[in-house]
């Protein structure tokens, strides 16, 4: 039974969550006090360079931890519940029922050996107890709705497009009715007509279902294209968030500035994607202070040796020194 409570909560919850992996008995810390809500239907992206700990955001969120991580603190609520997101065999009965995962590559997702439908099919027997026949039938009405005729369920994943493979990523992602979808990177190894359809099926289908999205990506202009929010990671840590509209027309901090400015735009001639100068810290030599000091135009003295916290800014959270110039009342900590 949900208490009024609940129904206030968001759907998801992420509070101060950290993980840290091991490795060769070395402990480094690869996501550090994430916080945020997810609403009812509500598309969110999440965005960094690679090693910003996008992945390891969504793996904590669904349970799906590599063996060597540990969740060194906070938590995941789903409805007002604490998800035991450490614990594999607890996370069953929440994990694809009410969040999904869309992997990038789904030729490595998918099992090579077995036909598609097959593959939609067994998540509705063993997660929803339907019978043979009823899901085969949810697995052809989930083709059909993630755009793929039927009947070409009886292919073999070798034998459809990359496209087609995601399509049925999503579908599969889809079957057992979740509320919840991540997509890391779904659309990142595909050529750039397949990646607008398929963000344009991802788009619809949550309108459609009223599902809540998490879309992972390096690439700020397809969150522009599908999200409402959008949350820029670096090194481990959330530095700013907002609206998409917000984050566009004003970001605050100087990495999503740069991030922005990196977005090719062949209406003022720009036509390559701008990388950012310099490389993203490696997990065992963070930069002290601002952990974005060494590659920042802006940087301070205060940036190398004090920590920036995030902090509520408008309508959106900013972690940057140069925000030190706001009058106290303008600021409000968010987390340590
Ligand atoms: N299983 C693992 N064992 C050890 N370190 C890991 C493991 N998985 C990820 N890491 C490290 O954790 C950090 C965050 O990785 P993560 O995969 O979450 O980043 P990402 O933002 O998804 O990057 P990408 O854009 O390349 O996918 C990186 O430094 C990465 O090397
Ligand atoms: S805190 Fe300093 S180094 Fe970090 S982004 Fe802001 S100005 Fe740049
Ligand atoms: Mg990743």
């Amino acid at each position: 039974m949900i208490n009024s409570s609940q129904e206030m909560a968001p759907l998801l919850e992420v509070n101060g969550l950290s993980v840290d992996y091991g490795i060769k008995g070395v402990s480094s810390r690869a996501i550090d006090t994430i916080s945020f809500p997810l609403r009812a239907g509500e598309a969110v992206g999440l965005v960094g360079e690679s090693g910003s700990g996008k992945t390891t955001t969504a793996m904590a969120i669904a349970g799906l931890l590599s063996p060597n991580a540990r969740v060194s603190g906070g938590e995941v609520r789903y409805r007002g519940n604490r998800l035991p997101i450490d614990d594999d065999a607890a996370m069953r009965p929440h994990r694809w029922s009410e969040t999904s995962v869309v992997f990038q590559g789904a030729m490595n997702a998918l099992n090579p050996v077995h036909r598609v439908m097959k593959q939609i099919a067994e998540p509705c027997m063993l997660k929803l107890g339907m019978s043979r026949g009823e899901a085969t039938a949810r697995a052809r009405e989930l083709l059909e709705l993630v755009g793929i005729p039927a009947d070409r369920g009886a292919a073999y994943p070798h034998e459809l497009s990359g496209g087609m493979r995601q399509r049925v990523m999503i579908a599969m992602a889809l079957a057992c009715r979740p509320s919840i979808i991540i997509g890391d990177e779904p659309t990142t190894a595909l050529d750039v007509i397949t990646q607008a359809q398929i963000l344009k099926l991802l788009g619809e289908l949550r309108s459609q279902l009223s599902l809540a999205l998490i879309l992972i990506t390096h690439d700020l202009s397809v969150v522009a294209e599908c999200c409402d929010r959008v949350m820029i990671m670096y090194a481990g840590r959330i530095i700013e968030d907002g609206t998409v509209a917000d984050i566009f027309a004003k970001p605050k901090h100087p990495y999503t500035r740069l991030l922005i400015e990196s977005i090719p735009n062949p209406a003022n001639g720009k036509k390559m994607m701008r990388p950012i100068p310099g490389d993203p810290p490696n997990l065992s030599n963070r930069p002290t202070g601002c952990a974005f000091h060494p590659r920042c135009p802006s940087a301070m003295g205060v940036c190398a040796t004090e920590f920036p916290g995030l902090v509520k800014f408008g309508r959106g959270r900013v972690a940057c020194h140069l925000l030190g110039s706001l009058t106290e009342e303008d600021k409000v900590e968010v987390h340590a």
